[in-house]
């Protein structure tokens, strides 16, 4: 029955992961898939998240469905999180936001509900992307392009480049933006920048796609929103998908969110119920265990204030890590420009490293890069950042 199908290739990311895991050396780097790990390389399971999971079991709730469009508590806690507590979109009620099954899961909802909504628009994905962007706007029926992201001679940002290729887009094209820590180049817009694309956005009637993974590892939970803010205030009809995989260190739990900023509360209802429809025939409706945890967590302020504190260590140490490659790499290798490792930001580092110099970081120290040069700076901690810059240094010299 199914003779005619071909083997599946592996997603880049997740089998370069597990080649890690399959690497039987003892001296061996994992700076793949974009997990946050402390400074003992442990995955964290926040402890504030921890005592919110016990309390709501400790309550033995039977488990029910949550209504399609997810937990109320949680998606008022998203809202509050990525749009800010005062917003006026909110008090207007003018955002549709339902609960997804992470980041990916808001790509996908979205995706269905914009071919419905736009059927013949096409979209625009930065270039680099991280791959999936693709795929699920494809699996959604939605054709992809490439807009110019990244210069490789500076190894930042092309913002000419973007807002050529921006500036020219049909009306209704969807664009698909990161607010902040771009996967995978770690090359964001200043805020400045986004104040010059935004009236671009508006005015060539294009409709933004925001995903924004990784809030809180880049400046901090309100700035890295700066983006999401500003285009609120412009008045720009948009769409947010945000994530707590990384954030809340629960990537397992596949928490996320799908915001739809609309003209006015009536057809921020109506895309509501469209939001719905796409969700019911889809998977039906989201789990609640994860989403009860953050929620609780949210909508308590002393939780709110020690779950920020958490970002912002992981923040910090992102930070510290890159820094720490930086100084050991001016040692090391003088003549390298290493400024990137500083320059760019949040939880991915674009190193512009040759196929070769990937394979024999592979071969010769067991350091485990992706195939495009994308490092996953959290793999690094005191005990192997030494390693990490020498191993660099070798195969840049
Ligand atoms: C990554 O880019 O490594 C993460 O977003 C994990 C994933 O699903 O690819």
């Amino acid at each position: 029955m199914f003779e005619h199908l071909q083997a599946y290739g592996g997603d880049p990311i997740f089998r370069l992961n597990e080649a890690f895991h399959a690497d039987p050396r003892d001296r061996k780097v994992n700076l793949t898939i974009g997990l946050y790990y402390d400074e003992q390389g442990r995955l964290p399971l926040l402890d504030v998240a921890r005592r919110a999971e016990e309390q709501w079991a400790a309550k033995g709730q039977p488990r029910g469905y949550l209504p399609i469009e997810g937990l109320a508590s949680y998606r008022s806690a998203v809202q509050k999180l990525v749009f800010g507590a005062d917003s006026k979109v909110l008090q207007e009620g003018r955002v549709a936001t339902i609960q997804t099954l992470g980041g990916s899961g808001a790509l996908k909802v979205g995706g269905d509900f914009l071919h419905e909504a736009y059927p013949n628009s096409e979209m625009w994905i930065s270039d680099p992307a991280w791959d999936n962007h693709h795929s699920i706007f494809r699996g959604s029926g939605i054709p992809t392009h490439t807009y110019r992201y990244y210069d490789p001679a500076t190894r930042g940002l092309d913002f000419t480049g973007l807002m050529e290729d921006i500036s020219v887009l049909p009306e209704y094209s969807i664009v698909l933006l990161h607010p902040c820590c771009h996967n995978p180049t770690g090359a964001d817009l200043s805020d400045e920048q986004w104040l010059q694309l935004i009236p671009v956005l508006q005015q060539r009637k294009l409709i933004p796609f925001l995903d924004m993974a990784y809030q809180g590892f880049g400046r901090s939970l309100d700035e890295d929103a700066f983006a999401v803010r500003a285009m609120v205030d412009a008045g720009l009809t948009f769409l947010l998908a945000n994530s707590f995989s990384k954030n809340f260190s629960y990537y397992s739990e596949r928490c996320g969110g799908l915001s739809v900023v609309c003209k006015s509360a009536d057809e921020a209802d109506r895309v509501l119920g469209q939001l719905k429809a796409v969700v019911r025939r889809i998977y039906s409706n989201p789990p609640s265990h994860g989403g009860q945890a953050i929620a609780s967590v949210l909508s308590d302020e002393s939780l709110l204030a020690e779950w920020a504190a958490d970002v912002e260590t992981m923040r910090q140490r992102i930070a510290a890590m890159r820094k720490h490659v930086h100084d050991r790499l001016k040692e090391l290798a003088p003549q390298y420009d290493s400024s990137y490792f500083v320059k760019q930001q949040g939880m991915f580092c674009y190193t512009g490293l040759t196929k070769e110099q990937i394979q024999k970081l592979r071969d010769d120290f067991g350091v485990y890069v992706l195939e495009s040069g994308r490092i996953s700076v959290p793999g690094l901690n005191q005990s192997n950042v030494d390693y990490f810059a020498e191993s660099l240094a070798a195969v840049v010299a």
